[in-house]
């Protein structure tokens, strides 16, 4: 799958990594380098780093990284090939022919065509007879026609086959249309539509494909509701209801609600940003996408059992994304579309007055908290008041901690200082606890590459430091690789990984080609990717010297005879974790 190095090097200069993950990241400069919010993972503090001159990003924080390509693999979820058409497409470039397999690519937009025309087909439904019971379902839900057709809702008719055929005779395949989960196979191999006698929601993504339907069978019947299953072009977990619209909303927050019906309601109403999850529970990586979007979130689901559980999950799952979160109960076990249909022509104000007087999560959960336990008697107050300087130790803000504290011993009629005391205890064990726990990810995520990589080496730490620093020198100083490769053939580095990584570039550069990051990372996985670009910000390429650089050849091949099989046994993770802690140090010292 080997594109021409004059096109990727096109690629590269129309596509300024800078310029590219601006699109997704509030990038802000510091030094030479640009640094914003990592979307990879939940923090607070930016320890995502562009860096213009390697062409790289990496996250200190998560150890993420990579080239322009592997930062549209990961945020995009595409391969290679994908995330490099889409850069291509960004920038007005043709993909240079035959050099991949896009018969992937090529189902993946038929899908897209299919679901587009069944969109097409189930709206146009809605005015013929076959499909007036889903025009008057959907009516008798208050649905306005506007409504209807700005979010293309529409009717799959009580019928084997009308859109499987209607399909076939605008010429998709049988295989599409099961890839697209738009026809299902039957028992003697033929097809079937596989939504019948249901209204249906389509779900578009925020780059206006149609991904996706959801079918609501119009009586009492199970299942309720009928989903398309994940496919090529859809996966629920990844994926929101109405995201599309909500993100152009003038609204600096999101609402975030159970059911389509709810958030059609809402938006119906004049919320334009409301979304939900498709008929499952919030994921980590919805939290992500909801990330890119909006600081807050106002969780609003069905005032029942169920609903306040799926809100306590919520919580916790975007909170580690560093969400601000309220959480709006509707009254008298409502859902949000009872509610508003019950105000009639008030809905707009009565949910307003909902939407303006929700407390942040902690309140909500302090409610919670206290109804849980009798605090009439002492022995409920005391356990009351434990479990609350717990969830008060969560906060990250001392003046927050402190604002809540005062008010509840006002409330519960406690002594401040000693409340406030117990939460700065809890406050110093959780820190703990996170330093813990960031050192145990480090060092999962070094024992699982070095299971990757296939080798044991990585503890050799002098060794393995060298061979980074050469390889991050030699990409941005491409003269030295002649002289450097002659004392230095490649199967002399000592780790499997480094050894390919420098095989790779010194190849390219001796082949008198180009070895930026972006050239070679269709070579690597999106994981390597994250190590290259993680050598490339660790060592600081503009004070290595050539000096620097012959040194590190003759640290290389000092090591190398020095190895043993005993000597690689006995080195210990310890060693391994003060490695990249010591790395860490000389980070923060350069910031
Ligand atoms: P209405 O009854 O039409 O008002 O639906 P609702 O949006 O109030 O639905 P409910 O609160 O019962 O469920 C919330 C969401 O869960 C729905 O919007 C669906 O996405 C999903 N859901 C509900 N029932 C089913 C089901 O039977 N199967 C699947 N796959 N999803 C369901
Ligand atoms: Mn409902």
């Amino acid at each position: 799958m080997a594109l021409p190095d004059d096109f990727l090097q096109e690629l590269r200069i129309r596509n300024d990594i800078t310029n590219v993950i601006s699109g997704y990241v509030n990038l802000k400069r510091r030094g030479r380098n640009m640094v914003g919010l990592c979307p990879f993972h939940g923090e607070k503090t930016a320890s995502f780093t562009v860096y213009p001159e390697t062409e790289s990003f990496y996250c200190f924080g998560c150890g993420v990284g990579g080239d322009v390509v592997s930062f549209i693999r990961r945020i995009e979820n595409l391969d290679y090939i994908d995330a490099v058409k889409l850069l291509a497409q960004r920038s007005g470039m043709e993909m240079p022919e035959d050099s991949y397999d896009d018969s992937l690519q090529k189902l993946r937009l038929r899908i897209y065509e299919a679901n587009r025309e069944a969109a097409r087909f189930f709206f146009s439904r809605l005015n013929l007879p076959t499909g007036k019971s889903g025009l008057d379902y959907l009516h008798g839900r208050q649905l306005s026609d506007r409504t209807i057709r700005s979010f293309g809702l529409g009717f799959a008719p009580d019928s084997w086959s009308d859109l499987t055929d209607h399909l076939t005779e605008k010429g998709f395949k049988p295989d599409e249309l099961l890839q697209a989960n738009l026809s299902t196979k039957t028992k003697n191999g033929g097809l079937i539509d596989r939504f019948r006698n249901r209204v249906m929601f389509p779900i578009i993504d925020v780059r206006g494909n149609v991904i996706a339907f959801g079918g609501r069978i119009m009586t009492d019947e199970k299942p309720k509701y009928l989903n398309t299953s994940d496919t090529l072009v859809f996966k629920k977990s990844n994926n929101l209801f109405a995201l599309n619209r909500a993100k152009n909303s003038k609204s600096d927050k999101l609402i975030l609600c159970e059911g389509y019906m709810d958030v059609i309601a809402l938006h119906q109403a004049g919320f334009d940003f409301a979304i939900a999850t498709l008929g499952t529970a919030l994921t980590s990586e919805q939290a992500v996408i909801i990330k890119r979007y909006t600081d807050t979130v106002v969780i609003c689901y069905d005032a029942d059992e169920a609903g306040q559980k799926a809100t306590a999950r919520a919580i916790e799952i975007l909170r580690r994304e560093g969400l601000d979160i309220r959480v709006l109960t509707v009254p008298n076990g409502k859902d949000p579309d009872e509610y508003i249909k019950h105000h009639g022509a008030n809905g707009y104000i009565k949910f307003k007055q909902l939407l303006e007087a929700t407390g942040n999560d902690l309140e909500y959960r302090l409610r919670k908290l206290k109804e849980s336990h009798n605090v009439e008697t002492p022995d409920g107050k005391i356990k009351f008041m434990t479990e609350a300087a717990k969830l008060l130790s969560q906060l990250d803000n001392q003046i927050e901690r402190d604002v809540y504290a005062g008010r509840l011993c006002d409330e519960m009629e406690v002594d401040k200082t000693a409340f406030k005391n117990q939460i700065s205890k809890y406050v110093r064990s959780r820190f703990k606890r996170e330093k813990t726990d960031e050192f145990n990810r480090i060092r999962k995520q070094i024992t699982s590459e070095t299971e990757r990589f296939g080798d044991r080496n990585n503890g050799k730490v002098r060794a393995v430091k060298a061979e980074e620093a050469l390889i991050a020198y030699l990409m941005l100083n491409p003269d030295m690789v002649r002289s450097v490769r002659s004392k230095l053939p490649p199967e002399k580095m000592i780790t499997e990984f480094n050894r390919k990584v420098y095989s790779v570039i010194t190849q390219r550069i001796l082949e008198g080609r180009t070895a930026a990051i972006t050239d070679i990372s269709g070579e690597f996985s999106v994981e390597e990717n994250s190590r290259i670009a993680s050598l490339l910000a660790n060592n600081n390429v503009e004070t290595n010297s050539p000096q620097s650089c012959r040194e590190f050849v003759d640290i290389i091949l000092e090591e190398g005879e020095k190895r043993s099989a005993d000597e690689i046994a006995k080195e210990s993770p310890e060693e391994i974790q003060a490695y990249f802690d010591k790395l860490r140090e000389q980070q923060k010292k350069k910031k």
